[in-house]
């Protein structure tokens, strides 16, 4: 926790399953109180009985109302340590057979929503010169693959975003940290929503949430900015980062849509 005069508070979005609300239990542990954010109100409900000291929001991140109402809660918490942009989802299809709306919900929720709520976090964390962003972003960031054209893009988009703040933020001399943590393929409700079946990757590909958390708090406690959680996506986001588009555009056509690539 950090040493402030009050106790701090995190606000997480995408906190009614999966990695959100593995950041709401790891914080609450660590002693902030809680902002829980998502649509489903009962889940939120659920938590915030368990979790002593937290508030919910319900609210739409892929709607302008929606993200409206949770900038006013951070521009109204004058003890806001954490903002962690967590929530997320992946489509299927290529991206012109995909439906229209659900692209430009993932692009509103991954892009904008975290966009400005990060500006709304920023305007207060930098004047009090302590804080930290949180991005949760994805190993799909360092490279494409078909069925996952805008998935990928959104997340590429945070990871440039999030190194883009933290030079501008170590050129202020501020003190305020902001991370993309990039997870490969992790235990939650992602695949569930989805609509795909996790016995399509093998059982060694999966992270769990809590370990994911971990290393991104650990992360953040060191200034780290990208964050890859688990040996074997770090040395498979290096590969990434060097292959030409040629050798991409290889890996990337699995030849099979049904077979799911998304992380
Ligand atoms: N699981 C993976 O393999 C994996 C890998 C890499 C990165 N990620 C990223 O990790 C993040 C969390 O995903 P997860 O794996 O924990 O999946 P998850 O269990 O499905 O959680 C997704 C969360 O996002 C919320 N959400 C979705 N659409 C929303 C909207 N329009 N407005 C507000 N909240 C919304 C959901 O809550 P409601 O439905 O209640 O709104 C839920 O709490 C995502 O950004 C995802 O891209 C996941």
């Amino acid at each position: 926790m950090p040493a402030t005069e009050h106790r701090p508070v995190a606000l997480i979005t995408g906190a009614s399953s999966g990695i959100g609300e593995t950041f709401a239990r790891e914080l609450s542990a660590r002693g902030y109180d809680l902002i829980l954010v998502a649509r489903r109100a009962d889940r939120l409900h659920t938590l915030a009985a368990e979790l002593p000291h937290s508030d919910i929001l319900v609210a739409d991140l892929a709607t302008d109302e929606g993200v409206t109402a949770v900038e006013q809660a951070i521009v109204n918490c004058p003890h806001l340590e954490l903002l962690v942009n967590n929530a997320g989802f992946g489509t299927l299809k290529r991206f012109w057979e995909a439906d229209l709306d659900g692209q430009e919900r993932m692009h509103k929720l991954h892009v904008m929503a975290a966009m400005r709520l990060t500006h709304a976090a920023l305007g207060a964390m930098v004047p009090r010169g302590h804080g930290g962003v949180i991005n949760v972003s994805s190993v799909a960031a360092f490279g494409q693959t078909e069925g996952n054209v805008s998935y990928c893009a959104t997340k590429a988009w945070m990871n440039a975003f999030t190194q883009g703040l933290d030079i501008e933020l170590r050129g202020a001399g501020s003190a305020v940290r902001v991370q993309a943590l990039c997870p490969g393929y992790t235990l939650s409700e992602f695949h569930d929503t989805l609509g795909v079946d996790r016995g399509n990757i093998p059982g060694w590909m999966w992270l769990k949430a809590d370990a994911v958390v971990e290393a991104s708090l650990r992360g953040l406690e060191r200034g780290e900015v990208i964050v890859i959680p688990g040996a074997i996506y770090k040395v498979g986001a290096a590969i990434m980062q060097r292959l030409s588009h040629g050798m991409r555009r290889r890996i990337g056509k699995p030849g099979k849509l049904g077979k799911d690539k998304r992380v």
